[in-house]
Formats: C-alpha cells, sequence, structure tokens
C-alpha cells in the first residue's frame, strides 16, 4: 500500500505559482476532511485536506461516506474569496467534470459518466461525490469547502458502488491522482470565474448519464417524473414531462425509473 504523501503530492503540482498558493494538510485520521477545513482558522486563499481515513465522512443529504483506512481519496478544497456567491451556484457541477477529466488525462480510465448534480457513475454504479459548503464571513466574505470521495482502492464487488480497482483491476497511487485535481479543479474554478459555466456545458453534454432516459426526482416533497433532457446554463436538470412540458430542476436526487412513460 502506498501511504499519502505531502511532499509527493506538492511535487506533483507542476504549476509553480498554485504549488506556493496551496496550504496542504495530510493526515492520517480525521472526523472529515470538510468538517476539518472548515474549523481552521486560518485565511490562505487555498487550503486543502486530505486524510488515510474519515471516521465520520459526509455525503449529501445526511448520509454517511465509507471511508476506510489507506485505500480512497478523501479531498477537500477551500478558498476565501469575495466574489458572489452566484458565481459558485455550479461549482460541484464543474468540479464533476474536473475529476472525469482528470482520470482521463492520467488514462485510467474513458466511460465515466456525471449523475446530475455531482455524482460521478460507471456503468450504473457509483465511483465519487462531491460536497460542497459555503460559510459566510464578515465584510461579504465567503468561504467555500469542496470535498470529494473518490473510491480508489477498495473493493465494491457485488454492491450499488465501484472503484478504479473493479473497472480497471489495477491499484493507483493516490499521490498523482490527487496533484492533478488540485491542479484541474484549481484551473477549472478560475475558469467558471472568468467565463461562467456556459464554457462547460458541451463538455457536461458529454459526460450526462442521465440524457435521454427516464427519471424521477425527489424535489422537497415532490416527485417529479419525465424524460432527462440535459442542464441549462444554470446548472438546473431539465426534464420533460408526459405532455412534453419543460421543467427545471436546481437540485434533487433523480432516480432511473424502469418503465417507459406513455
Ligand atoms: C456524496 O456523494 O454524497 C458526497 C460525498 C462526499 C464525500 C467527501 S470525502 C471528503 C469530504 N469529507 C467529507 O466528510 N465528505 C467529503
Amino acid at each position: 500500500m502506498i501511504l499519502l504523501n505531502k511532499e509527493q503530492i506538492l511535487r506533483g503540482i507542476y504549476d509553480e505559482q498554485l504549488r506556493s498558493q496551496v496550504n496542504l494538510h495530510v493526515l492520517n485520521t480525521i472526523d472529515s476532511t470538510n468538517s476539518f477545513l472548515k474549523s481552521l482558522n486560518t485565511h490562505d486563499y487555498i487550503t486543502i485536506c486530505s486524510a488515510e481515513q474519515q471516521t465520520n465522512g459526509r455525503g449529501r443529504l445526511g448520509r454517511t461516506w465509507h471511508s476506510p483506512s489507506g485505500e480512497n481519496i478523501y479531498l477537500s478544497l477551500r478558498w476565501f474569496t469575495n466574489e458572489p456567491i452566484d458565481r459558485f451556484a455550479t461549482l460541484s457541477l464543474v468540479i464533476a467534470i474536473s475529476i472525469v477529466e482528470v482520470l482521463k488525462k492520467l488514462d485510467i480510465c474513458n466511460n465515466i459518466a456525471i449523475k446530475w448534480p455531482n455524482d460521478i457513475y460507471y456503468k450504473d454504479k457509483k465511483l465519487a461525490g462531491i460536497l460542497t459548503e459555503i460559510t459566510h464571513h464578515p465584510d461579504n466574505y465567503i468561504s467555500i469547502v469542496a470535498g470529494l470521495g473518490i473510491n480508489i482502492n477498495s473493493n465494491f464487488e457485488n454492491t450499488n458502488w465501484t472503484s478504479l480497482l473493479n473497472i480497471t483491476n489495477k491499484k493507483y497511487d493516490r499521490n498523482i491522482i490527487i496533484s492533478e485535481l488540485i491542479t484541474q479543479i484549481q484551473n477549472d474554478l478560475n475558469r467558471l470565474i472568468t467565463s461562467g459555466f456556459d464554457d462547460f456545458l458541451q463538455l457536461w453534454q458529454q459526460y450526462d448519464y442521465l440524457y435521454n432516459k427516464n427519471i424521477s426526482v425527489t424535489y422537497f416533497n415532490n416527485i417529479i417524473q419525465g424524460i432527462a433532457a440535459g442542464i441549462n446554463s444554470l446548472g438546473e436538470l431539465r426534464i420533460l414531462d408526459k405532455d412534453k412540458k419543460e421543467i427545471y430542476l436546481k437540485s434533487g436526487e433523480a432516480t432511473l425509473s424502469p418503465t417507459r412513460l406513455k
């Protein structure tokens, strides 16, 4: 087993300016890398935490994130900014794209898809998830914590989950993937701030797991059914219901419906 190594991760960040801006914490065990960064009282532009293990890894919608020691990536990034908060409404969708791009770039895996809003899937099984949390501070500052859980070297055979090990039958050095993720995510964040989400829509279309499928989405207490028809430049899911009426959803949890709508 190759352990996480702070020096190796930093060396793998080829952009010198970015490397010098990063305040990186590599920990053995922590409750949650997101919670750790949220409680940290420093104000660097970008602070990053990765841990071998999380004892209280958190997922979206109050779920827990399975975080065994030494096998997978649990990585959180925190930025302080005074940019308007709506610039970051689609950040977790962008980070989902960043993850797919990194796995392609490193030649690890090609056929990866993104299930709106930000789950990474391989052949109907979940490979990775993202939890983004925003905190407001005085003087119009916000801090954004984006946490990524990516299943790398765990074995998930016979479950609804998957890992790079299960997909490719190989084990991976997480340090290399983390350096690439940091670089890609920072570049994509800069691009989001300067050009907006429109710049990512074409990539989204390439990776859209739900596109043209019959889905049900739980949205607060309603269940909305229809055919998934992409997303708009606000990152909202577009659904065509049985009367071909368009519905746009800001958030929710989509599942595939087994039957065709009449
Ligand atoms: C989800 O799909 O539900 C989101 C999962 C996010 C898990 C990651 S692991 C690193 C970071 N720390 C946490 O406690 N959660 C995120």
